[in-house]
């Protein structure tokens, strides 16, 4: 590890840290598809993955909105845990050298300290909705936060109420407001997701760390599958085996830390400040 980290610090360009629900996991977020994952374990009446669709919200826009609102509610109340904290700390000595991609909506690395700039959410942020109609920015801010008259604690079977329903019937002639997330039938883009300039800092990155995620997103995929083709140092993060850490275990250029974030994240920011 220590040697790809010094290949790297040798480079010119970007830091970047590519990151999963496997660095939330450590907070008590379930991820997706482990054992207790939201995709493996569903809800009461759908099957989750089948909730997390456009077209199931233009079917069931109530369903799907408590569904995300339940899961936002697990979110609020977990806490960073010592790997969003290292990338925190990693972040303040790098400046515009460190870029962090999460695909989590769960909002921890904000929440811990990281620099919105420098934070690319691209499967979106579960605390925000958005209007889908094309009001002035000054107007209707297209991203804004759910609003405070919806409960931050919501059990997984709890209806929406009626002042709650208005307040996310907000879009213009009482049309609902959807979670801004990136659903299984809408493809990335760069205003709201960042997938240009992600691609961009890959392919002038000077390192990829791969931080707990199964590799079954797209971007993520383009993401490493760049580093390998650049022979970037690359470092993989994980507990399992994922497509991931067989690309990495096949380069002289990455290496696969077989184990949780907290076991390793924090020991990789060390080093990279102790050695910068
Ligand atoms: N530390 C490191 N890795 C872990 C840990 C941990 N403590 N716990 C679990 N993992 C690993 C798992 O082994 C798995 O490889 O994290 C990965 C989590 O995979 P997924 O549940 O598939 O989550 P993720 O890769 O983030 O999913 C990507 O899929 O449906 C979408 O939008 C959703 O953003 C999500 C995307």
């Amino acid at each position: 590890m220590l040697a790809l980290l010094d290949d790297a610090l040798s480079r010119e360009g970007p830091m970047l840290f590519l990151t999963g629900a496997g660095i939330s996991a450590e907070s008590g977020i379930p991820t997706f598809r482990g054992p207790e994952g939201y995709w493996t374990i569903g809800s009461k009446n759908y099957r989750a993955e089948e909730l997390a669709t456009y077209e199931a919200f233009t079917r069931m826009p109530e369903e799907v909105w408590a569904w995300y609102l339940y899961r936002r509610s697990v979110c609020r109340a977990a806490s960073a845990n010592a790997a969003h904290l290292a990338l925190v700390e990693l972040e303040r000595a790098l400046g515009d050298r460190f870029l962090l991609i999460t695909q989590n909506v769960d909002g921890l690395h904000l929440r811990a300290g990281s620099t919105p700039a420098r934070t690319f959410q691209i499967h979106g942020n579960i605390d925000y909705l958005r209007c889908e109609d094309e009001s002035p920015e000054e107007l209707h801010p297209r991203i804004r936060e759910i609003p405070a008259g919806i409960s931050l604690e919501w059990p997984k079977t709890r209806r929406i109420a009626d002042a709650e329903r208005a307040l996310l019937q907000c879009c213009g002639r009482g049309r609902w407001s959807r979670p801004h997330v990136l659903w299984f039938d809408e493809s990335y883009d760069e205003p709201l997701f960042r997938f240009e300039s992600s691609m961009d800092a890959v392919r002038r990155a000077s390192l990829v760390v791969v931080i707990g995620t199964s590799g079954a997103t797209t971007l993520p995929s383009h993401i490493v599958n760049v580093a390998a083709h650049r022979r970037v140092p690359m470092l993989v993060v994980n507990q399992d085996e994922s497509p991931f850490t067989q690309i990495a275990e096949r380069l002289s250029s990455a290496a696969v830390l077989r184990g949780t974030a907290t076991q390793y994240v924090p020991a990789i920011t060390r080093a990279l400040i102790e050695r910068a």
